[in-house]
């Protein structure tokens, strides 16, 4: 088990005056103090995977990522702390000769071995998945025996782990939307399944085009979960803010605005895009009168 450093994590209200015109109340999931170096979604999604890695014997996890993927320095970490080996397929092979960036360089010092994948490469093997065999068989080859954690270590268990949010949240009933940011769609499935009856949740994509794509990532995951689908979620596609890692300078200003009043500090690819989300949807009058929005703080700002 990685210890948690605080759970469950704290719930502050935050509804501010624009919110209150709108009849809107805002709280937020301080899920971002969880786990200095392995905090939020990442804390939730790796706790049930990690745990079910030691009970099967093994002793290396093998994971995806890009050149700043905070996935691939969580997986680093927790698997150091439970004493278990780790290995990262990086997109880009001109990686490799280059300088290490900060976050590689985190996960390396954390104990994970690196590898670099072409983009084509890269693409085929996460396309295709570990549980295609053809890819399984190619990675044991390479790797030895190793439990593989898919890109953004969105899997069964994974939203299983994140289901554990709502349940932390008193009281929920049909006036509670819990919102999440959307990358792979793992964090608002557990949400969305640890949800009581009449309460639902509401996803912010934050990269462009996954109309479609994330909706059936995340009943994917229902079923590979739960055997079954929900009805009580959906994931709002217009506040990606230009695409994945996009910060245009309303954006920005937005969350410094936020970060000014509130005393927060936003992490700015995906908490902030939720945040700012909500606030345009709430202005817009999206949500009825006496609702309660619950926006989950999914992660940390970067070190940098
Ligand atoms: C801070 C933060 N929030 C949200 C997400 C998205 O979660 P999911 O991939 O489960 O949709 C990520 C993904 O890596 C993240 O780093």
């Amino acid at each position: 088990m990685l210890e948690p450093a605080l759970l469950p994590t704290p719930l502050v209200d935050c509804t501010d005056p624009a919110l209150a015109r709108a009849g809107v109340e805002l709280r937020l999931k301080r899920d971002d103090l969880l786990h200095p170096t392995v905090p939020g979604n990442k804390w939730r999604k790796l706790a049930p995977n990690l745990a079910a890695a030691v009970e099967q014997g093994h002793t290396r996890l093998l994971t995806f990522g890009g050149a700043y993927s905070t996935h691939l320095r969580a997986v680093a970490v927790a698997a150091a702390a439970l004493g278990l080996e780790s290995v990262g397929l990086v997109r880009g092979e001109e990686l490799a000769d280059r300088p290490r960036n900060w976050s590689l360089r985190a996960a390396e010092e954390a104990g994970m071995e690196l590898a670099f994948l072409s983009r084509a490469e890269y693409r085929e093997v996460t396309g295709r998945g570990a549980a295609d065999e053809a890819t399984a068989e190619g990675i044991q080859r390479r790797w030895g025996p190793c439990l593989v954690l898919p890109e953004g270590g969105s899997n069964a268990l994974a939203a299983i782990g994140a289901a554990a949010i709502p349940a932390e949240l008193p009281d929920l009933g049909a006036r509670d939307v819990v919102c999440c940011p959307v990358g792979t769609g793992g964090t608002l499935a557990g949400i969305a399944a640890g949800l009581p009856a009449g309460a639902r949740a509401l996803g912010v994509a934050v990269l462009r085009g996954g109309a479609g794509y994330l909706e059936g990532e995340v009943a994917r995951l229902h079923r590979a979960a739960y055997g079954r689908e929900f009805g009580n979620w959906r994931i709002d596609h217009g506040h990606h803010g230009g695409g994945y890692g996009k910060v245009p300078a309303e954006l920005a200003a937005f969350a410094e605005r936020f970060e000014r009043q509130h005393g927060i500090a936003l992490e700015r690819r995906y908490v902030a895009k939720l945040l700012a989300a909500l606030h345009d949807l709430a202005a817009a009058g999206e949500f009825p009168r006496g609702a309660r929005l619950t926006a989950v703080i999914t992660g940390l700002p970067d070190p940098v």
